[in-house]
């Protein structure tokens, strides 16, 4: 299987291209990637050797570029990662979602349309369902698409189009919504390794609002998993919802994190809420288990220890990412509101 992997150099890519290398033997793969802030050549260090692997520096809304890859790559497969990620960025502005998430989606769809693939991977997200309500019952599939940010809007327009072109010119487009992925290597602008890297500098723990909004959380291994089995077995023009059956509110997530570390509760700031903040986030996974043969297999507890762990046995990591353009957004976002 020859892959094209897009946005690999980021959190969710590079730990997929990761555990594709090291699972199978005989897949090939092309990572395409702008290295905006986000993306980080050094979360592929160990792979980046690997004759199987090839890094190409490009933007996905570069309709020539992205021509060439395919005109040269006789992809098989691909999995778009690529994306703008970050729904506080998204609020400050909703620019660069719309020229990355969907024009950028649109491009790669019509280069796969004309190149031929056996399967294009969208990987989507909870967040263009909305918001639940305390007692609704988790998303399935056929929940409307409601997104309530500027990220989610751009990533609930990409999924419109992969239906469009499934349905228009038969692409076989597989759909991936996941919920809340933590893991190694996720960039400390996100609750779980910003409140790490906070604790450990013994900084304060900026939660928005009243802390009791809810998120799904799903170790990054459990997603990788899930995608690969979807790109082996998933119907073409289907959607799966993928989670880890996770539900907990950010202050649980901050008072574990804080138990874990043996730091006081003290440290917690409510600040602001994050404006058009969803509330309550919930997956129905019942697809992926019953047609992909998938489960989460990581508890949070146990994968946000492993998490916890790994922050601190790499600080240096995160010391390199957090001295670069992030010290300018953390101080807009957290110190001068
Ligand atoms: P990330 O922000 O860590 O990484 C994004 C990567 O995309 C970076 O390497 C960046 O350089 C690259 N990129 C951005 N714009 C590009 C462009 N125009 N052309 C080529 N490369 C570009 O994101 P992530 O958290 O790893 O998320 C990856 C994907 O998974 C996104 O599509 C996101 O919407 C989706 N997703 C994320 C989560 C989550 O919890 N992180 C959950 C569900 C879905
Ligand atoms: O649900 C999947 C989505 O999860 C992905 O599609 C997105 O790419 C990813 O960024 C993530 O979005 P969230 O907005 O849920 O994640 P974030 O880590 O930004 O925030 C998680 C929760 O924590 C949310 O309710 C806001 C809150 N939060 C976040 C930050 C950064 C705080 O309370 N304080 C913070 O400083």
């Amino acid at each position: 299987m020859r892959l094209l992997v897009t946005g690999g150099a980021g959190f969710i890519g590079a730990n997929f291209i990761r555990f594709v290398l090291r699972e199978y033997p005989d897949w090939h793969v092309t990572n395409l990637d702008k290295l905006t802030y986000a993306g980080n050549l050094e979360n592929l260090r160990e792979v980046e050797d690997n004759p199987r692997y090839t890094f190409v520096r490009g933007d996905i809304a570069d309709r020539e570029a992205v021509a060439g890859l395919f005109a040269g790559g006789g992809f098989d497969a691909v999995v778009n990662f690529a994306a703008e990620s970050h729904v506080d960025r998204s609020i400050l502005d909703a620019g660069p979602f719309i020229e990355t998430n969907v024009r950028g989606t649109q491009v790669l769809l019509e280069a796969a349309r004309r190149y031929g693939v056996r399967v294009f991977l969208q990987v989507s997200t909870d967040e263009v369902y909305g918001s639940l309500g305390p007692d609704d019952p988790p998303f399935t599939e056929e929940h409307p698409v409601k997104p309530n940010s500027p990220y989610s809007a751009s990533k609930a327009a990409a999924d419109l189009l992969c239906r469009a072109y499934h349905e228009t010119y038969g692409l076989p487009v597989v759909v991936n919504r996941c919920s809340n992925n933590y893991g190694p290597y996720q960039f400390p602008e996100k609750l779980i390794p910003l409140m790490i890297a906070n604790v450990l500098e013994n900084k304060p723990l900026p939660v928005y609002g009243d802390g009791l909004n809810v998120r799904d959380w799903i170790h990054v291994e459990d997603h990788c998993r899930g995608i690969a089995a979807a790109l082996r077995r998933g119907r073409p023009g289907a959607v799966y919802n993928f989670g880890g059956r996770a539900e907990r509110t950010n202050l649980d997530v901050v008072r574990t994190i804080l138990r874990i570390l043996d730091r006081p509760e003290s440290l917690i700031r409510f600040v602001a809420d994050r404006p058009g903040h969803d509330r309550r986030y919930a997956m129905d996974i019942a697809r992926a288990e019953r047609e992909l043969d998938w489960r989460p297999r990581w508890t949070f507890e146990d994968g946000l220890e492993a998490t916890v762990r790994w922050y601190v046995d790499n600080a240096e990591w995160v010391q390199r990412v957090r001295d670069g353009a992030y010290r300018e957004y953390y101080r807009r976002m957290y110190e001068e509101r």
